[in-house]
């Protein structure tokens, strides 16, 4: 079993508050991702279930039983590192058995424990090596043996890919995924990479400045993220969030304004309020192509476009002076747009998403089945 549950976690650093109240449960067998920029507490977190640095304040407990102070070598749990910390001086075999030894098991039931787990990462022709003698692909994959072989609760990773070139980060992306899949243990993954997070994970938890912004399946927080800054941190380019008012029409609508558009949303009735419009770059459309059923129309120049190969991105610049506000959209290559041209975008009501724009949570529109009138514009 692997349940790990987080109870108002917290750390401070002096007056710094890295872990800021993180409440969290990781199912048994999960593939759960920490999420987020650079400092915003995911190593910290991380070295506290690890327990590598102790909690200003909260709970940690494993299969319910509270570890909060226990000792790391009696945690159950094994770490690998972005830096895999190998031992040079021993070989691939001896860094493996490594965990074995400190546990004093046979060398007998070591030797066929190590070659069983070597054969799994497929670096059973290796064992003679030395660290230095081994690609950073495969030094990885002796960290990730060294952690396998004690057969722990869960697995706590930190950025074990970040060390290696793109091509092998992908390759060994869908081993571990694959891994976890048959080992059926634990993993607590922390990245800053969104597609690590998004093609691994079961689950993703998006820390921002040390607190928890959402946690959700990678589906949901790429489709309703709960705030603005999930929308911006996922996604290349992220989603354009344009800043605007939401009011309803006499009649019982209720409508946006931003960026020169007006764009009717449902029926409905709501003290006006200050909003980002988010819209994805994928679900926007120059006009002159098919638009479905559109809602919004930004006006706006072509700045730049990039050639991703399958598809283009073209970067714009919707509205003039200081409202200027660079808008992305994405789609097949090509998308027949030069900088320089003038083009009007358009997106359908379905794809459109609305945040608070002094909070940042995301406006949920809620009770879909009840009357127009009678449903209610809330905060998720
Ligand atoms: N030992 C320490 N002493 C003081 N401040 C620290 C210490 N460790 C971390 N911090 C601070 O705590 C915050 C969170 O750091 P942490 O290493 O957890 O971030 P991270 O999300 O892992 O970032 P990265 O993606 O860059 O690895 C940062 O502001 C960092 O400067
Ligand atoms: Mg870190």
């Amino acid at each position: 079993m692997g349940r790990i549950r987080l109870d108002a976690l917290s750390r401070s650093f002096g007056s710094s508050i890295a872990v800021d109240r993180v409440g969290l449960e990781v199912a048994d067998g999960e593939f759960l991702a920490l999420l987020g920029p650079s400092g915003c507490g995911k190593t910290t977190l991380l070295r506290m279930i690890a327990g590598l640095l102790p909690p200003s304040s909260g709970r940690i407990l494993l299969d319910d039983e509270d570890i909060t102070h226990t000792p790391p070598r009696r945690r159950d749990l094994a770490m690998v590192f972005q830096s895999y910390a190998l031992y040079p001086h021993l070989t691939v075999a001896g860094n493996i058995a490594f965990p074995l030894r400190v546990r004093r098991m046979s060398k007998q039931a070591a030797r066929a424990r190590v070659l069983d787990v070597a054969r799994q990462l497929e670096i059973d022709t290796l064992l003679a090596r030395r660290p230095k003698e081994l690609s950073g692909g495969q030094r990885q994959r002796v960290a990730l043996g060294r952690a396998l072989v004690r057969e722990p609760s869960a697995f706590l990773m930190d950025e074990p890919l970040s060390n290696l070139d793109a091509k092998l980060r992908t390759a060994t992306r869908i081993e571990l995924a694959a891994l976890h899949r048959r080992l059926g243990s634990t993993f607590v993954y922390v990245t800053h990479d969104q597609v690590e997070a998004m093609t691994m994970a079961t689950r993703i938890a998006l820390l921002d400045a040390g607190r928890l912004e959402q946690v959700g399946t990678p589906s949901e927080v790429y489709d309703t993220p709960a705030s603005a800054f999930v929308a911006s941190f996922l996604g290349a380019p992220p989603m354009n969030l344009l800043p605007g008012r939401l009011a309803s029409t006499p009649a019982g609508m209720l409508r946006v304004e931003a960026q020169g558009t007006v764009a009717p949303l449902w029926p409905g009735r709501v003290p006006a309020r200050d909003v980002l419009l988010g819209i994805r770059p994928e679900h926007l459309t120059p006009v002159s192509r098919e638009a479905g059923e559109e809602a919004v129309r930004i006006r706006a120049v072509v700045d730049a476009v990039e050639n991703l190969g399958s598809e283009e991105v073209a970067l714009c610049l919707a509205g003039t002076g200081v409202t200027a506000q660079r808008v992305a959209l994405r789609g097949p290559r090509p998308l027949g747009l030069r900088p320089g041209d003038p083009v009007t975008l358009t997106a359908a009501t379905a794809h459109l998403h609305l945040f608070d724009a002094a909070s940042g949570r995301r406006l949920e529109w809620r009770d879909h089945s009840a009357p127009a009138d009678k449903r209610a514009l809330s905060t998720a």
